[in-house]
């Protein structure tokens, strides 16, 4: 049976000292037995702090990107080894605002999850469709080419470390999320395309997470969708009682 999961994603916010306090909250807030895993994604500067502090919970840590080369004359940029070096299990991939802002397309993708796979890194991978593809009715084809470009090449042991998540594009950040039917409706179609490649046994064991506006009261009902797995959670993950609230609901 797959585990619920719910990761915070907290992009370009909190600097060291807010980060140690809103771990801290975290620490105090979330339950301690639950059988939920929990992530959260700080900045690449307090990653290695958030592992340490993390160390005695059952927090893990994520980062929110990577770049695919082993190495080398990239200013600016972080490796897979990097990452593993400091204790970080986990790395986003392919979030809409790196897809948006920094052209990181599905092929740049394809090479990102090869790498992060080959470090043993666990990939939550991202994608979903913007408002102008669900209006023209693309995206249901959008949402297959995405996983097909950049995961149809994996080996069936490789779904071992990849972790789904949706997120339409015009539901992040918005404060409009997809309806719970929405929602489940995509996971269903998302799972069937992953058992039409790779067979049951990885759809039926991909954990595929919900992502846009997830709050404290809209949680409950999504995460109870049969094929929604839990969620990524932007503005909400940096509340420490939002999040708990959120981590509670897929309890
Ligand atoms: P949001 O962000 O919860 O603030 O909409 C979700 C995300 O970007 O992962």
């Amino acid at each position: 049976m797959r585990q619920k999961i719910v990761a915070g994603n907290w992009k370009m916010h909190k600097n060291a000292e807010e980060t140690e306090d809103l771990l801290n909250d975290l620490i105090d807030k979330l339950p301690s037995d639950a059988e939920v895993h929990i992530i959260v994604a700080p900045t690449f500067v307090n990653l290695a702090s958030a592992v340490e502090h993390l160390e005695f919970t059952n927090i893990n840590v994520a980062a929110q990107n990577m770049h695919q080369a082993e190495g080398g004359a990239f200013t600016g940029e972080i490796s897979a080894d990097m990452l593993k070096s400091v204790g970080v299990s986990t790395v986003i991939l392919g979030h809409s605002e790196r897809r948006a802002y920094f052209h990181e397309s599905n092929s740049l993708l394809k090479s990102k999850v090869d790498t992060a796979l080959k470090h043993e890194l666990v990939v939550i991978f991202c994608f979903g469709e913007e408002l102008k593809d669900r209006q023209s009715g693309n995206h249901f084809n959008l949402v297959e080419n995405q996983l097909k470009d950049s995961l149809f090449h994996l080996a069936e042991k490789d779904w071992a470390n990849i972790i789904l998540a949706y997120e339409p594009v015009w539901a992040i950040g918005t404060g409009e999320t997809a309806s719970p039917e929405q929602a489940q409706e995509m996971h269903e179609f998302i799972r069937n395309t992953i058992d039409s490649k790779f067979g049951k046994n990885v759809s039926e064991n991909v954990a595929i997470l919900y992502g846009g506006s997830v709050k404290p009261d809209n949680a409950r009902e999504i995460f109870s969708k049969p094929d929604v797995d839990g969620g990524l959670i932007g503005g909400a993950a940096l509340k420490a009682d939002d999040f708990a609230t959120i981590v509670s609901a897929a309890i």
